[in-house]
């Protein structure tokens, strides 16, 4: 949520500054600003509502500067104006922020700095309160130091005082940030795509330490004044996997990155067929011991929580549940050091999810997570890590991290049916060889369907509702598919357990409304077709998903779709490509830009 990029050295900072905002707009874009030293060292300031593209149109483009920040703005407090827009100049101070000042009115009352804002945000109050103590140490570090100790909420701060030219100074408490001295100049930046132009090596800046940034350097110290040395990381993809390659979204990239992603994240964990995290550091105790397990994720990933509880309970018969982490944060989990607990985030930087895991800590359990982004806060808070091999995920929707989430959630599942002698090694190879050709079945979705999709979707680009239905396993991955529906073409999109919707949402079908009915699932097959009758004879229009080969009469449905799997636990991977498809080229028909859908943000670092 909002992107931060800094930059001083000897390029030129408004170019750097743009670009890096270009490359984390889709952590936030209602609005974007940027302030730059100028020759004179003056700071020249910018901030406009829209996209970063509006910000470039208005940037005097004469203005010559080699240091400068930028932010990138997904509004929390405060509407969404030019006013609220960062950065914000106090005094000598010129700061930007991810993340929210819990305290900020309470700052405001107890420094008279009411009715001194020009802005609506907390941001500012930030800005006002290192003014103040800057005014009275002069000093940067005890100002920033004084400030922090009095701030309460998350917070990435990237400050310019305008007596100081050429220098950049930050500090950050659970927002994410990242920052790397190169010989073109030091950077920092929210995530390390607005890194990658320049540099592979990166490190992650540690919580409550102050950065320096030079025009050849950055220093680091905590917070009481100990100089720290960064740790140091590599980039792991290369700067094309952050570009669009032709492709005219970065969701119908990622999408078609599927296979190459899936293959990645299962092919270096399978020894001799069976799934084998010895190299990653996870002991099989962690999975053999456990009496139960809770899965806690917010959107996408606690969508492919929901399927890997199913496959877990059906082939483990142990408990699995699965909590959004917004809620299970301020629940009192009924978890103990008997419970593992599964934490799945794509950016690793999700603020409830982050808050749960530490939860979680001190009810004693130990925590498993699946993350993407290497190095990120819950990849380091974790006990132990299964990365997903997914690449940069740039647009909102998650299409290829939810598939690689699954991928890992079923080694998870395949390991343990292993060490606790669920199944023979046969038995385990069969159902990891049918994983790993699930690469093959996704592949063979992306080859043929594309069209076929595409005109559904222009049917039912304008209805006002749609509907999702499935059982067991069907239902589970139904929920992916109407979230992606709903937050890429703003159509009301729900998903219902097959047999529950004559308990009440039936009365919603009409002539037309859109149901995306899954039937993968032999054993309650027929009982599907039946509900699937139950709509279709109120006059829905029923697009329905069943394994190749299986026989439906016409007048079931008005489109079939056939997804060639053996086992029914794998049918979720083709059927995911259908379902991201359909919603893809529905935003498309909507001419919607599905890689920034409204009011969204890819990284949620709030509350
Ligand atoms: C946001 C994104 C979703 C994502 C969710 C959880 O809502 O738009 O795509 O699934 O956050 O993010 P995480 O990074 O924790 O997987």
């Amino acid at each position: 949520m909002c992107g931060i990029i800094g930059y001083t050295g000897p390029l030129q900072a408004r170019g750097i500054v743009l670009l890096g905002l270009s490359q984390l707009e889709y952590r936030g874009y209602d609005s974007a600003g940027l302030a730059l030293f100028t020759e004179d060292n003056k700071i020249y300031l910018q901030k406009k509502v829209g996209q970063v593209s509006e910000l470039e149109k208005n940037c005097d483009k004469s203005i010559k500067s080699h240091c400068g920040i930028g932010h990138t703005r997904w509004a929390t407090h405060g509407g969404v104006t030019d006013a609220n827009a960062h950065p914000h100049m106090v005094g000598s101070v010129t700061l930007l922020h991810n993340g929210i000042i819990e305290n900020y009115h309470t700052i405001q009352k107890q420094y008279g700095f009411e009715g001194l804002t020009t802005s609506e945000t907390d941001t500012e109050v930030a800005a006002q309160l290192i003014n103040y103590y800057y005014q009275e140490y002069q000093d940067p570090y005890l100002a920033i130091r004084k400030s922090i100790d009095i701030i309460e909420g998350s917070f990435a701060f990237c400050i310019m005082f305008n007596d100081i030219p050429g220098k950049i100074f930050a500090v950050r408490n659970v927002s994410p940030m990242v920052a790397s001295a190169t010989e073109q100049g030091s950077f920092i930046a929210s995530d390390v795509t607005a890194l990658i132009p320049y540099t592979r090596s990166y490190f992650v800046v540690p919580e409550y330490h102050i950065l320096t940034l030079t025009d050849t350097a950055i220093e680091m110290e905590d917070m009481k004044g100990n100089r720290v040395e960064p740790e140091l990381m590599e980039v792991s993809w290369d700067v094309e996997a952050a570009q669009k390659n032709g492709y005219p979204h970065f969701m119908l990239k990622e999408i078609y990155e599927q296979p190459e992603v899936f293959q990645k994240t299962v092919l270096p964990r399978l020894l001799g067929g069976i799934p084998d995290f010895s190299a990653e550091g996870i002991p099989d105790s962690i999975l053999e011991e456990c009496k139960q397990i809770q899965i806690v994720a917010c959107g996408t990933a606690m969508y492919a929580g929901m399927v890997g509880r199913a496959i877990i309970e059906q082939k483990l018969r142990i408990p699995v549940t699965v909590s959004v982490a917004s809620e299970f944060r301020y629940d009192t989990p009924l978890i103990d050091e008997h419970t593992l607990v599964i934490v799945i985030s794509q950016s690793g930087e999700t603020i409830d999810t982050l808050a749960a895991l530490r939860l979680a800590k001190t009810c004693g359990a130990k925590v498993l997570s699946i993350v993407n982004v290497k190095g990120s806060t819950i990849a380091r808070e974790s006990d132990y890590v299964l990365y997903t091999h997914a690449g940069p995920e740039i647009a909102v929707a998650s299409t290829k991290a939810y598939m690689v989430q699954l991928a890992v959630l079923y080694l998870i599942t395949g390991r343990m049916m292993y060490v606790r002698k669920k199944a023979s090694d046969e038995e385990i190879r069969e159902f990891t060889s049918n994983l790993l050709s699930s690469t093959d079945t996704i592949q063979h979705m992306l080859d043929t369907i594309s069209q076929k999709v595409r005109t559904q979707a222009e049917k039912i680009a304008f209805s006002t509702d749609a509907f999702f239905i499935g059982r067991g396993l069907d239902y589970a991955f139904s929920l992916e598919g109407a979230l992606k529906m709903k937050e890429i073409s703003y159509i009301h999109a729900e998903a219902y357990a097959a047999g529950e919707l004559k308990h009440g949402t039936i009365a919603l079908i009409e002539e037309n409304v859109p149901v995306v009915a899954l039937a993968t699932q032999d054993h309650v097959f027929n009982k599907t077709i039946s509900n699937i009758r139950e709509v279709k004879a109120r006059g829905a229009y029923v697009i329905l998903i069943t394994k190749e080969g299986v026989s439906v009469s016409d007048d079931v449905c008005d489109i079939h779709f056939e997804v060639p799997v053996k086992d029914d636990c794998f049918s979720v991977f083709p059927c995911a490509v259908v379902l991201q498809m359909l919603a893809y080229y529905t935003a498309y028909a909507k001419g919607y830009d599905m890689d920034k859908p409204r009011n969204l943000a890819k990284s949620v670092t709030v509350e």
